[in-house]
């Protein structure tokens, strides 16, 4: 295990309060499937979000929006099943929450019952996604909200924009934030927002804030596991700092084995019984 991990227990959402309050940043990974749940989990992660980007950069579709709720549970099953100390949490995909109250308290609790894991995720800060969070934090159910760019409202926005880049739009989004701290949500992730505004809403609410190409001031940090790993090397915005190549490797290691097959060369006698 990575002893830079602060908490070597299974994760709670109180270690997200715990963290902002000593200042130490929180570092959160996507998964989607056992094997890397495993992997980023030893790697020493304090929590693994089960991404709606599933369907971007595992499944290929254009967008989020195909997504479903049966995806998602499919998933976030799989990375349950290979975590043992990180707070896992699930992405609620387009839909399963924003037509009523009621289907959110529904959807989501399905969710946690179905997978086992301890949070969701919901896009949004209107005044009707604050009743949502707020009516789901009183099931019991912790919610991550989710703030700036929210891709599964791709189609209004009109494109990944950075939002809260003039004063009005910081300072809805500082509203917002406030509105769902006082909801209840235990954390807010703040995608495509200008650093100083990220600083701002920092400083203006108690939960920790979790950036995504929000600037360094956020109270932790998320990326999406095959951009960070170099599997998904078409895809180069601004913010993506890559810390391997492995589609490269993928392709090499391939290719390799392709030649060994043809040539003969693999099995040989060692590789047979
Ligand atoms: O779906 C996802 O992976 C996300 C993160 C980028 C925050 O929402």
């Amino acid at each position: 295990m990575d002893k830079t991990r602060t908490i070597q227990r299974p994760a709670t959402v109180r270690d997200f309060a715990e963290h902002k309050r000593k200042g130490e940043k929180i570092v959160v990974m996507t998964a989607y499937d056992a094997l890397f749940g495993r992997l980023v989990d030893e790697s020493g992660v304090d929590a693994i979000l089960v991404g709606d980007s599933v369907g971007t950069a595992v499944m290929g579709y254009p967008s989020t929006l195909p997504v479903t709720l049966d995806h998602m549970i499919y998933h976030a099953s799989a990375v349950r099943r290979g975590v043992e100390r990180a707070l896992v949490i699930i992405d609620m995909p387009f839909l399963s929450y924003q037509a009523s109250v009621e289907s959110a308290v529904l959807n989501c609790g399905r969710a946690i019952q179905e997978t086992g894991v301890a949070a969701v995720k919901v896009e949004g800060g209107s005044p009707y996604m604050l009743d949502t969070v707020n009516a789901l934090v009183r099931t019991g159910i912790p919610v991550m909200a989710h703030i700036g760019f929210t891709p599964q409202s791709v189609n209004t926005i009109g494109g990944p924009r950075v939002q809260g880049r003039e004063e009005e739009g910081a300072e809805r989004l500082i509203g917002e934030a406030k509105g769902l701290e006082e909801a209840g949500a235990f954390s807010i992730v703040l995608e495509l927002v200008p650093a100083r505004v990220s600083a701002r809403i920092t400083a203006a609410v108690g939960v920790p804030t979790i950036g995504i190409g929000a600037g360094p001031e956020c109270d932790g940090q998320v990326l999406v596991l095959p951009d960070v790993l170099g599997l998904n090397d078409t895809f180069e915005p601004k913010f993506l700092k890559r810390y391997a190549e492995m589609a490269r490797d993928v392709r090499s290691a391939l290719g390799d084995w392709a030649r060994d097959v043809r040539s003969g060369a693999y099995p040989d006698a060692e590789h047979s019984f």
